[in-house]
């Protein structure tokens, strides 16, 4: 049975504590309900400490940090490095984000911050997606490209512990025209599958959650999960209304019973 994983990317939201508190103690009161289902809140840095402290010990529920500097500690105002994630009780990160990316992260820094990561031990969510998608393919060469970037010089050890979130740029957030399709998520998981089994093993590759992100909603969440084949979803707008965000949890847990 797989257990499927659904990351609430909070991005700059909400603004205060008290309504980021009050979000994630929603998501945690049904928690109990969640058996087969991992779900992670990645919340922003000022919240770590107290959603973590809702979360508590689970096993179903972990959080998440949605980035994280290559640097150790140091001189180096304005940065949050990969220990400090880790002593406030974060096991996940968000790394490569589209957004993080639109913002001037490169290639390199992306490979750097992954290496710290696997130092201090945190689970990386590494995002990739394509810009456009072009009828050739081009798009797939561009992805395998941000992979094998950012995964250069990671022991294939390490390559294991990895979960990848397919997120479509086209896809993104309240201006995106459409979100993908199951089917086109399937076939792009497909050839990252193949990718990864370069950066490990093909076994191994295959049991490394890629997740689809882009426009999840609770009316498409489980076509993802059933005929995309998805190993779970990064969902952005619909993680931030509780009642939207259970929703697709208890969609995933029927999911996984029927696969
Ligand atoms: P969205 O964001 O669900 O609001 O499109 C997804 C993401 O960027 O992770």
């Amino acid at each position: 049975m797989r257990t499927i994983h659904i990351v609430g990317n909070w991005k700059a939201n909400p603004k205060t504590l008290s309504d980021a508190k009050e979000l994630a103690r929603k998501v945690k009161e049904q928690s109990r309900k969640f058996s087969r289902v991992h779900v992670t809140l990645a919340a922003p840095t000022p919240y770590l400490l107290p959603i973590g402290e809702i979360i508590g010990r689970s096993e179903r529920m972990t959080l998440a940090a949605q980035d994280c500097s290559s640097k150790e500690a140091g001189a180096h105002t304005g940065e949050v490095i990969a220990p400090m994630l880790k002593s406030v009780g974060v096991s996940e990160v968000i790394i490569g984000h589209s957004e993080s990316r639109a913002r001037g992260v490169s290639d390199g820094e992306i490979n750097a911050r992954l290496h710290q990561l696997y130092k201090y031990k945190l689970r990386p969510i590494l995002c990739i997606g394509e810009e456009k998608r072009d009828l050739h393919g081009a798009y797939l060469q561009f992805l395998s490209t941000q992979l094998t970037s950012a995964l250069k010089d990671i022991p294939k050890a390490a390559v294991k512990r990895l979960i990848v979130a397919y997120e479509p740029l086209w896809a993104i957030g309240e201006h995106a025209a459409v979100p993908d399709t199951p089917e086109g998520f399937h076939h792009t998981a497909i050839f990252i599958r193949k990718v990864l089994s370069h950066l490990c093993d093909a076994p191994s590759a295959l049991k490394i959650p890629v997740l689809y992100g882009g426009s999840v909603n609770v009316d498409n969440a489980s076509s993802f999960l059933c005929e995309g084949y998805a190993d779970g979803l990064l969902v952005g707008r619909a993680s931030l209304k509780a009642k939207d965000f259970l929703s697709i949890i208890t969609n995933a847990e029927a999911v996984t019973t029927s696969l």
